[in-house]
């Protein structure tokens, strides 16, 4: 059984194939635990049922991997880098050759995938985490499915300024009720919320920063497709206001399925070889 495990900031993916020649993979995510150690590693087997040397090799990326014995038990713990991983991932999950992929994870990075060459683009430090973060400032909750719930029935349009306030209509391909000011209402006196107007709001700051990066960075790499994995795209809410940005960008991104466990699988794919 070859296993693989994406040490995130946030979560722990786990993907097991037991059979390579029959593919079909095993996806779980346990809560992240702070530290990447060995007694972490196994813990995380534990879960599956499994020791090290059940597994024909592990292979581990994201966080702090490096820090993880070359081996245990004589069993390899083969090191990938999470770059690798995101990009050999994304590709795999999109079935695509090539693609800019972005890990909306705690944080955002984005790679130039091209077959096995993989590169990091650029990203940015708004992510999940800051949904998360700036969920707990604003609205007393950094459950990222309490937040996405609430988002769904708010109106980003109460904490934001639209086109119409700021330029007075429409500007270029942006319709005039989008938004022109992440929060910029609430630079005016008087201004109040409710906390699902306040989730909304935080879902369309954080899905646009990651949404337009991501839109700019293909158009410089001159690559056709973008790919977007990592849990933050499990949100509903998310998803939607990446899709509404395409749009207004003439964009088009791929969110394949199970996207959490990009990361995971393409560190296994680099490990098994195919
Ligand atoms: N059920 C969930 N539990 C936790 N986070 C979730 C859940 N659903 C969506 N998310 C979002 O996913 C984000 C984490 O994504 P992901 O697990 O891909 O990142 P990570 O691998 O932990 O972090 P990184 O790759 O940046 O180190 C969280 O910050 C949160 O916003
Ligand atoms: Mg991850």
């Amino acid at each position: 059984m070859h296993v693989s495990i994406d040490f995130g900031l946030t979560n722990i993916d786990i993907v097991t194939l037991t059979d390579p020649s029959a593919g079909a993979e095993q996806c779980v995510t346990v809560p992240s635990e702070g530290r990447v150690n060995r007694a972490q590693l196994e813990r995380v087997l534990a879960q599956l049922g499994c020791l090290p040397r059940d597994c024909t090799a592990i292979a581990v990326t994201g966080g702090q991997h490096r820090t993880l014995p070359d081996s245990i038990d004589n069993t390899p713990i083969v090191k990938v880098s999470e770059v690798t991983a995101i990009g050999l991932g994304g590709l795999r999950l999109a079935e695509k050759d090539q693609a800019l992929v972005v890990s909306a994870g705690s944080g955002t990075a984005i790679v130039a995938a091209r077959g096995r060459d993989v590169r990091h683009v650029t990203g940015s430090a708004v992510g999940g985490g800051t949904l998360q973060g700036l969920g707990k400032l604003l609205i007393g909750t950094s459950d990222a499915l309490e937040i996405d719930a609430l988002a769904m029935r708010g109106n980003s349009n109460v904490p934001d300024l639209t086109l119409v306030e700021a330029v007075g209509g429409a500007l270029g391909r942006l319709p005039a009720d989008a938004n022109a000011v992440n929060f910029g209402r609430f630079a005016r006196p008087g201004t109040t919320a409710t906390h699902e107007d306040m989730a909304a709001a935080l879902v369309v700051m954080v899905a646009q920063v990651i949404g337009v990066i991501a839109i700019n960075a293909a158009r410089a790499e001159h690559l056709d497709d973008i790919v977007i994995v990592g849990h933050l795209v499990d949100l509903p809410t998310v998803r939607r206001v990446l899709h509404t940005v395409a749009g207004y960008y003439d964009a088009h991104f791929i969110i394949p399925e199970r996207p959490g466990y990009a990361t995971a699988l393409g560190a296994l794919i680099q490990v098994i070889g195919r």
